[in-house]
């Protein structure tokens, strides 16, 4: 199962519950560079409602930290439920080495974002927070997009649909995507 460098489970529900990024009542903050509506890479997706200077802290990915073992059952729980809706599969970003951030609730606005293979944006782990920060100068109305960074490992499980020049045709990490091409090639 792939999680990007990803629904409430049984597991995580008996569990004490560590939400990342909530305030003291439990909301979350507002992001005002963001807005979201429908994408024309896949379903729903994150958009600039401004223009959006390079290097600028867009939005905060909030949710649950959990631990490796129960972010598993998690992901293949939704990963099972995906292929019932045209919802996405994965809400899962690798926090550490023990622990995931499952970003699966409708006030994580972030978990739209889509995999681009040239985004935009960069997911930066800021002392245990994930922050999309602006590769670039956004316009008002680009999609928002960052490289999901998955391995090449499942590739054939994850076709892309970016729609950029550079794309692939798969979604696979930047570092992989020679070794896949040559794969490619190969299977031609
Ligand atoms: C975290 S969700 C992103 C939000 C999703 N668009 C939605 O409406 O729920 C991840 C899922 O979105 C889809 N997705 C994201 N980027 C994609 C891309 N470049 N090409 C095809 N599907 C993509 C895949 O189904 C992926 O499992
Ligand atoms: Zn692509």
């Amino acid at each position: 199962m792939s999680r990007m460098a990803k629904k409430k489970n049984k597991a995580a529900k008996s569990k004490k519950q560590k939400f990342i990024g909530l305030d003291s009542d439990g909301n979350p903050p507002e992001f005002p560079y963001v807005l979201t509506t429908s994408s024309s890479i896949h379903n729903r997706g994150l958009f600039a409602a401004k223009d959006i200077p390079q290097d600028a802290y867009i939005i905060q990915y909030l949710g649950e930290k959990v631990s490796k073992t129960d972010a598993t059952q998690i992901g293949l729980d939704q990963l099972e439920s995906s292929q019932f809706t045209n919802e996405g599969s994965v809400y899962l970003f690798d926090l550490d080495e023990k622990h995931d951030l499952d970003g699966n609730f409708d006030w994580n606005i972030a978990r739209l974002a889509n995999h681009s293979c040239n985004p935009n944006c960069e997911a930066q782990d800021i002392e245990g927070e994930i922050w999309f920060v602006a590769l670039c100068d956004i316009r008002e109305d680009d999609e928002l997009t960052f490289d999901y960074g998955y391995a090449l490992e499942h590739w054939k499980e994850h076709p892309c649909r970016c729609g950029s020049r550079s794309c692939i045709g798969y979604i696979v990490r930047a570092d992989d995507r020679k070794q896949l091409k040559r794969i490619l090639k190969a299977s031609a």
